[in-house]
């Protein structure tokens, strides 16, 4: 049943894959012409004299103190760039307009995505330049209004940090049907997507990276997936290399095998958790077997296993309202937005808690494997 719904939304949203996915370099999105002055710390320029004329360095090679960040990262006229928005994020770029591009994942009230800066997009083409939106303000981003994120839980693990849940395309000005993808640090040029987006956290225990750390500390390694309305993000930490749990190289198979999750619609809970599966790697009769991904994924492929979801524990759940604030009931047009996202997580809240949450997994899974379809690295 499940293998069958698989093919049958394969299918539905393979038709939007060919394009993407065979010809990257005409449909990446171009990133539009540097909004300042080039930056350069001036030990930085020494190092980057060579560079400045053939490549940026990888985005994963760039580390900054949240304090010390540039502007940009990535200002080079090159491949991609120049980056599109700013990293240096503060009351003055805040706002519906923010173009900043440096995230927070700090726990379950208080963390971003990244979405389109235009309404009506999709992250295939918007991937390169996607901003940042908080639940909160303070982050210098756009912030998301109470009632468009559905669903969050938060994992604490020894190995990462995760979020993931459902969201209204709409509040990221992405269409409501877009199939999404995946957006990490690396691409087919090494720039990331977004190009020089950076994920800070207040959450990553000290003893994980840097003894002396306090305070938001850069995730070098993450992954995201947004699309058909649900999203997760997990950034890993420094000190565990392996096995690589954020591993870049599913992009086509979504959320719920790239981070396996309860994504039970309507649900706000933070836990600590098990580590997942690496990836791709799982056993059939005893057999340790791994999957690799194919350049392109057949409509009619089930994948030969299901992933676990990681046990849980210590979880404390919350309302949406105690985490982001009560759903406002103007008559703006964000209103309308809101009350139609309520009135879809009391709808998912209504059946059985059985068979509501077996089917909403499911659901969410076939989602996830939908907004995968036209990721790219
Ligand atoms: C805020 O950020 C902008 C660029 O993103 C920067 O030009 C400005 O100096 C910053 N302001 C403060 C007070 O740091
Ligand atoms: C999340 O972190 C923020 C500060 O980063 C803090 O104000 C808030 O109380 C925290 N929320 C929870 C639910 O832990
Ligand atoms: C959104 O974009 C699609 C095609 O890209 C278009 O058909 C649709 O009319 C647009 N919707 C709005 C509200 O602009
Ligand atoms: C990494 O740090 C975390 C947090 O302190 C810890 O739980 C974990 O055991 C560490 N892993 C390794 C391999 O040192």
């Amino acid at each position: 049943m499940a293998g069958h719904l698989f093919a049958a939304l394969l299918i539905a949203v393979h038709s939007f894959s060919p394009a993407i996915a065979n010809d990257p370099p005409s449909t990446i999105t171009i990133a539009p012409e540097a909004r300042q002055t080039p930056y350069y710390d001036l030990a930085k320029r020494q190092a980057f004299t060579t560079y400045e004329t053939t490549s940026a360095l990888p985005l994963t090679d760039y580390h900054y103190p949240y304090d010390g960040l540039p502007p940009q990262i990535n200002p080079y006229r090159m491949l991609r760039g120049p980056q599109f928005g700013v990293n240096q994020c503060n009351s003055s770029t805040e706002g519906p307009n923010s173009l900043c591009q440096t995230i927070i994942m700090n726990n379950i009230s208080d963390f971003c995505l990244w979405g389109s800066p235009d309404p009506n997009e999709t992250i295939a083409d918007t991937e390169a330049k996607v901003v940042g939106y908080c639940t909160k303000p303070g982050h210098g981003t756009r912030v998301l209004p109470p009632g468009v994120l559905t669903s969050v839980q938060f994992m604490t693990t020894s190995a990462y940090i995760q979020v993931t849940g459902h969201i209204n395309m709409d509040a990221i000005n992405l269409q409501a049907d877009d199939t999404g993808g995946e957006l990490d640090p690396h691409g087919d040029d090494g720039q990331g997507n977004p190009l020089g987006g950076v994920i800070f956290s207040n959450s990553i225990p000290p003893t994980a990276t840097d003894p002396s750390n306090s305070g938001l500390v850069q995730m070098v390694s993450w992954n995201l997936f947004v699309g058909s309305g649900i999203y997760c993000m997990k950034g890993c930490y420094g000190n565990v290399t392996s096995p690589n749990l954020c591993l870049n190289t599913y992009d086509l198979i979504g959320c719920l095998y790239n981070m396996p999750a309860d994504y039970t619609d309507g649900e706000f809970t933070s836990c600590e958790g098990e580590l997942q599966d690496p990836v791709g790697i799982y056993t059939s009769n005893g057999q340790t077997l791994t999957w690799s991904q194919p350049a392109s994924l057949d409509p009619s492929t089930t994948l030969p296993w299901t992933p676990r979801i990681p046990a849980s524990s210590n979880c404390v759940t919350y309302s949406s309202e105690e985490l982001f604030g009560t759903i406002s009931v103007s008559t703006t047009g964000s209103a309308s937005t809101a009350t139609e996202v309520s009135s879809g997580s009391g709808t998912a809240a209504a059946g059985s808690p059985t068979n509501s949450a077996g089917r909403l997994v499911i659901g969410s899974g076939l989602f996830a494997l939908l907004g995968a379809v036209v990721a790219l690295i």
